[in-house]
């Protein structure tokens, strides 16, 4: 009995060393020491041996199995220690890698040129106001001295919006300028007033390589006690300075504008013939940047300024032609058709 016993420990470890692999351990489990195993048979056949055997034959059977649980244990830890170990390697990351980039995008040349002109009137005292683009007709005509049947609205081609007002007329459009923001802010504005108004403006018109639908104005605006139409050359001559450069020309003529009284065009000097004459500039030698002039009464009063108190000067730069200047640009529609390679020089 002694052993039989010692030659199943003997092969029980024998065997359990050679396992590599965890879930092979159970069924040596069960093969050993499960209810069916030799030792378990050995021990229940213990109170039938002879008093004087059973003693030492149940010490001995007892301690084999201690002895094969505990190796049982044991293999099982390294087992899983290995594991763990094989697993970790195999699942391990090299931080040393160098990632994968991001590819990082920047401003579209129109938003930067936006900006730029913010900075610079921004410098000079002037606050950022924005609007609705989907704008009443009040704010971007009525409000401007611009009635229902004033032919200034057809230079404007309006897109309106479904929408009827208590009269049964269609009251809401695309706004055709941000000088309607220029019409919000005397009206929520108290003077001294100086705003700043960059944004997207609608027109319904078919695209071409001078026009498309949508395209940027920045409007200003200044009310105060005594500003006269110095200030609004004095700070339209500042602004051409920062953004054209010190030595570029700046030309003032008269213009018509329904919401200012007098009202003024703004050109300078052609950027690409310096003033001789091109086909850019339609051998002009000038360049028409922006429109102007004194705030017409009828605007302020809309907005409930006393015109009989305080003066006022407003302006309205279309945006999208500054940057085409600038780079020599010939085609406006660069600026919409979201090719990189165009987008990516600015
Ligand atoms: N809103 C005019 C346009 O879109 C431009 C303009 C002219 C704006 C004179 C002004 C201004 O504020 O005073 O053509």
């Amino acid at each position: 009995m002694l052993k039989q016993l010692d030659e199943m420990k003997a092969n029980a470890l024998q065997v359990l060393e050679g396992i590599t692999h965890i879930k092979d351990l159970e069924a040596w489990r069960v093969h050993y020491l499960g209810k069916k195993s030799p030792l378990t048979a050995i021990l229940r056949g213990l109170a039938e041996l002879p008093i004087e055997e059973r003693k030492a034959a149940g010490s001995r059977a007892n301690e084999t199995k201690r002895l094969l649980e505990e190796s049982f244990l044991s293999k099982e830890q390294k087992l899983r220690e290995a594991a763990l170990i094989s697993q970790a390697q195999q699942e391990a990351i090299d931080i040393t890698l160098p990632g994968r980039p991001l590819p990082a995008g920047h401003l579209h040349p129109l938003t930067q040129t936006l900006a730029e002109i913010c900075d610079i009137f921004q410098s000079m005292g002037f606050q950022v106001a924005t609007g609705p683009e989907v704008e009443w007709d009040y704010y971007n005509f009525e409000a401007l001295n611009i009635p229902a049947e004033h032919p200034a609205r057809d230079t404007m081609s309006s897109s309106w919006v479904d929408a009827l007002d208590d009269k049964g007329k269609r009251s809401m459009l695309l706004r055709t300028h941000t000088t309607s923001v220029s019409a919000r802010s005397a009206a929520s504005r108290k003077p001294p007033i100086r705003v700043i108004e960059p944004g997207k403006v609608y027109r319904y018109e078919a695209s071409d390589a001078t026009h498309v639908p949508m395209f940027h104005q920045v409007d200003g605006l200044a009310v105060d006690r005594g500003i006269t139409m110095a200030d609004l050359k004095g700070t339209l001559y500042e602004f051409a300075r920062r953004f054209f450069g010190p030595e570029r020309n700046v030309r003032f003529r008269v213009d018509f504008f329904p919401f200012v009284e007098p009202g003024v065009e703004m050109a300078i000097e052609c950027l690409a013939c310096h003033g001789s004459g091109c086909r850019l500039c339609k051998s002009s030698g000038w360049i028409e940047v922006a429109g102007a002039g004194m705030t017409h009464p009828k605007v302020l009063e809309r907005g409930g300024i006393d015109p009989e108190v305080y003066s006022s000067f407003a302006f309205g730069f279309g945006v999208d032609r500054l940057p085409m200047l600038r780079y020599g640009i010939d085609d406006v529609r660069l600026f919409y058709g979201n090719d990189l390679r165009f987008l990516r020089q600015f």
